[in-house]
């Protein structure tokens, strides 16, 4: 039995989680700051803090403040490090914010760890897919290659494929690995590729073991219905159980890896559990992956809806085309293996937002805002 510390533990991977480690004979604590964003201005309206509520010791603190992490690191013996603001769009704006919260939280973290006495003997973060920017590709004449942020120019002109840089011809994608090139496209990526290392760097010369798990699209029952930043299915959710048109951004044929997060919490918890693997990068994933024109096409039929569902051709600078995972290395050193397909997974997805509470659609203010920012073309 561990004393297991999850910072952003009340948010939709952390209470999972959270709820998942005490099944399992853990005691756990949370930090969290219920940011409004995902938990609404009231502690006793977000399902996720109520989920968790008396079944953890829950820390109502910032990442940002070192006498937080000071209380919730005490007597811990291993840190989930969740906490974290996490909207790719919104990063490209909210620049000091998502570097203070995520690499600057990580930082008072670390510098707690190594000026002060603890019982820390393992760190566990969240990292991202969004390090990689736009991944792995194939191109005919050059083998592996790793493609540039797309060009407005190109984009403009309704050509989305990413394009090789050498010859500029199409490209086929491939699996990412965790060896492909780190070259996040969006604040946000660089956050998490900024707390990966510094975890993986500062926890070798403590003597902690640690290990950063690149999450690909989480989705599943709990995920946020209200924050119209993040997460592609509950934002057509939203806009589905409004009566509201969905606009599928460039052609519909980008695709995610959409992982559930029953399959989520199994890999953190092995990652957890492991004592064998003193630092390394994982990706944790499906290995599958779907287009949002899917997505759209596969959320409209299970809500049984007949809301227009447009391609519009926009999009959004710094978005990536496609991903998937290379899930080869996780399931060599932990042994694990996605269980959930797309299909079931979205099925539990959408019979648990049928009995959610799903009012306002702020999307559009989304929206408005990349707008104004001149990201959304
Ligand atoms: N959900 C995904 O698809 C996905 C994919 C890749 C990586 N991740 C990473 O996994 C982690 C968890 O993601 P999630 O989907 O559960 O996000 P979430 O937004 O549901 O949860 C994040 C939690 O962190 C808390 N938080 C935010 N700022 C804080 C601060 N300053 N101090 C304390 N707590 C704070 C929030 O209140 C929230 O409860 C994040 O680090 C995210 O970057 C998520």
């Amino acid at each position: 039995m561990e004393n297991i510390l999850i910072s952003g533990g009340a948010g939709f991977i952390g209470s999972n989680l959270a709820l998942k480690l005490v099944s399992l004979g853990h005691n756990v604590r949370v930090l969290d700051n219920l940011s409004p964003q995902i938990h609404t201005n009231s502690k006793e309206n977000s399902q996720l803090y109520q989920s968790i509520k008396g079944k953890v010791t829950f820390i109502n603190g910032d990442v940002r403040n070192r006498k937080d992490w000071q209380k919730a690191i005490a007597n811990s013996t291993v840190i989930v490090h969740l906490a974290a603001e996490t909207g790719t769009g919104q990063s490209m704006y909210q620049i000091e914010k998502y570097v203070q919260v995520n690499c600057g939280g990580t930082a008072i973290m670390l510098d707690v760890l190594a000026n002060e006495k603890y019982t820390v003997k393992k760190v566990v973060v969240a990292s991202s897919r969004a390090i990689y920017g736009e991944g792995k590709y194939h191109c005919e004449s050059h083998g592996e290659v790793y493609p540039d942020e797309r060009e407005d120019t190109q984009m403009s002109n309704g050509q989305f494929e990413p394009l090789c840089s050498i010859c500029k011809q199409p490209l086929g994608m491939l699996a990412t690995d965790e060896d492909s090139k780190i070259h996040p496209s969006s604040i946000y990526g660089i956050t998490k590729s900024d707390q990966e290392q510094m975890i993986l760097v500062a926890c070798k010369s403590l003597g902690i073991s640690a290990i950063a798990l690149r999450y690909q699209n989480v989705y599943g029952p709990g995920q946020s219905l209200i924050n119209p930043y993040t997460g592609i299915l509950s934002i057509f959710s939203t806009r589905i159980l409004n009566n509201n048109p969905i606009n599928i951004f460039e052609d519909g044929k980008e695709s995610r890896d959409f992982v559930f997060i029953d399959d989520v919490v199994n890999a953190t918890v092995l990652a957890i559990q492991d004592n064998k693997l003193k630092s390394c990068s994982l990706n944790v994933g499906s290995g599958v992956s779907t287009t949002v024109q899917t997505v759209a096409d596969s959320l409209k039929k299970l809500y049984q809806s007949d809301v227009d569902i447009k391609v519009s051709g926009n999009y959004r600078l710094g978005d990536i085309r496609h991903n998937k995972a290379d899930i080869s290395k996780i399931k060599k050193l932990l042994g694990f293996s996605p269980k959930v397909s797309f299909d079931d997974g979205l099925k539990q997805f959408v019979d648990w937002v049928k009995n959610q509470e799903v009012n306002s659609d702020n999307y559009e203010q989304s929206i408005n805002e990349m707008k104004d920012k001149g990201l959304m073309k």
